[in-house]
């Protein structure tokens, strides 16, 4: 990865005040929202396709108490600028059940009202190119003509699900808008035509790229004339699915986006295929872990001069702190760093979006779960805070880093 990729799929995240531009309805349960972006922060709104920004805002919880709750959301549209130097930022949010954030969305949210924008971040960004990263660096560098991009020609095969398009929408327009060579085959899961998200939009894509774009929709509970594009998919279909729908021989890079169980399915049959990882993008809903609430910022934790503790140290926009953790509370890093820093970045909670990652620099940690970080970064000793707990009595890590 060049500096520059690097600085734009890390950069450290902070919130700012957006006003919602537009809301627009796309389907029964899914808006796409648009927040403008003005000139003066644009530059740190700036994204690649794929990326998302968390959202964050205070809203009543079952007990009418105030509670504040972060949301993290795929961006949907590639990287555009106006005149006057400022952007937008668009996103979907489809209604989850329960979903206390995207409930409150999808009735609420109007023209007009401000929410807190984190920064966009994440890793979920094609690398193909000679570098690497050349799709990357000339999106940077060229973000309002996509078709101007010299972009290696590549094959790219998604597989989404459900909102999992979001991301895979904006990334399929940039990529195919990069170079005139490229081909995209996505496959888009869904239980009925009704839930479609963006279905006009995927087929003004399929106008527009004839040939180069190949849309493979998955109903799982409505009968579609070819019975492999009926049903849910399960490891026969994906088979099947890899052996006949999809075109390319080489796959130069593959998307998959989903809930857990549909990524890793694709996941595990790509590398019994000799698929190299390295090859395979992906992102999590969540980690099928609902008992790990999003937002969860900084549960309680009773420090007691007589308890045994662990030292943490931590640095953070360049100012270095300590907290004492209990060793019985085994609470994470980020829990602990929270308590006297509420500032610390995080958004998912759930080792899902990769926001709270940090170098660990002295001492030792285990991780519960890592669906962000990339063997690469494992290597260089980074950590997810937020399923990282200390095994050293001390502990020191860098969020600057
Ligand atoms: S906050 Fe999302 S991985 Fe830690």
């Amino acid at each position: 990865m060049t500096t520059e990729t690097q600085t734009a799929s890390r950069r450290r995240a902070s919130f700012h005040n957006l006003t919602v531009s537009e809301v627009r309805r796309l389907t029964d349960d899914a808006i796409e929202v648009t927040f403008g972006v003005p000139a003066e922060l644009a530059g740190q709104y700036d994204y690649l396709p794929g990326q998302y920004v968390a959202l964050r805002t205070t809203l009543p919880d079952e007990q009418g108490e105030p509670h504040e709750v972060r949301r993290s959301y795929s961006i949907c549209a590639e990287p555009r600028s106006f005149e006057d130097g400022s952007s937008e930022i668009r996103v979907a949010i489809k209604k989850d059940l329960g979903g206390l954030f995207s409930t409150w969305a999808n009735a609420e949210l109007k023209a007009g009202d401000v929410l807190d924008v984190m920064s966009p971040q994440g890793a979920f960004i094609s690398r193909h190119g000679k570098d690497g990263a050349a799709v990357q660096h000339n999106v940077m560098n060229s973000m309002n003509h996509p078709e101007e991009l010299a972009g290696e020609p590549g094959n790219f095969v998604a597989i989404a699900a459900g909102s999992g398009i979001t991301p895979v929408i904006a990334i399929a327009r940039t990529l195919l808008a990069a170079n005139p060579e490229t081909t995209f085959d996505l496959v888009y899961a869904n239980k009925a035509a009704m839930d479609v998200m963006f279905l006009e939009e995927l087929a003004d894509l399929k106008d527009k790229y004839p040939s180069r774009l190949a849309l493979h929709h998955v109903l799982s509970r409505e009968q579609r004339i070819a019975p492999l594009m009926t049903g849910r998919i399960d490891s026969e279909k994906l088979q099947a699915l890899l052996s006949s729908a999809i075109r390319a021989e080489d796959v130069d890079e593959w998307f998959l986006c989903g809930p857990f169980e549909l990524v890793q399915l694709c996941r595990d049959t790509l590398a019994a295929r000799g698929v190299e990882p390295e090859h395979v993008r992906f992102e999590l809903f969540t980690t099928g872990r609902p008992d790990r609430p999003e937002g969860n910022a900084g549960r309680p934790v009773v420090e007691d001069e007589s308890q045994d503790t662990y030292k943490i140290t931590f640095t953070l926009d360049g100012l270095t702190g300590d907290v004492a953790s209990p060793t019985h509370a085994r609470e994470s890093i980020l829990n602990a760093a929270l308590r006297v820093r509420p500032d610390v970045p995080f958004a998912c909670a759930g080792g899902v979006c990769g926001t709270c990652r940090a170098k660990l620099i002295t001492g030792t940690v285990t991780m519960d779960e890592n669906y962000a970080l990339e063997q690469d970064e494992l290597d260089k000793g980074y950590v997810l805070t937020c399923q990282s707990h200390p095994t050293s009595e001390e502990v020191t890590v860098d969020f600057d880093v």
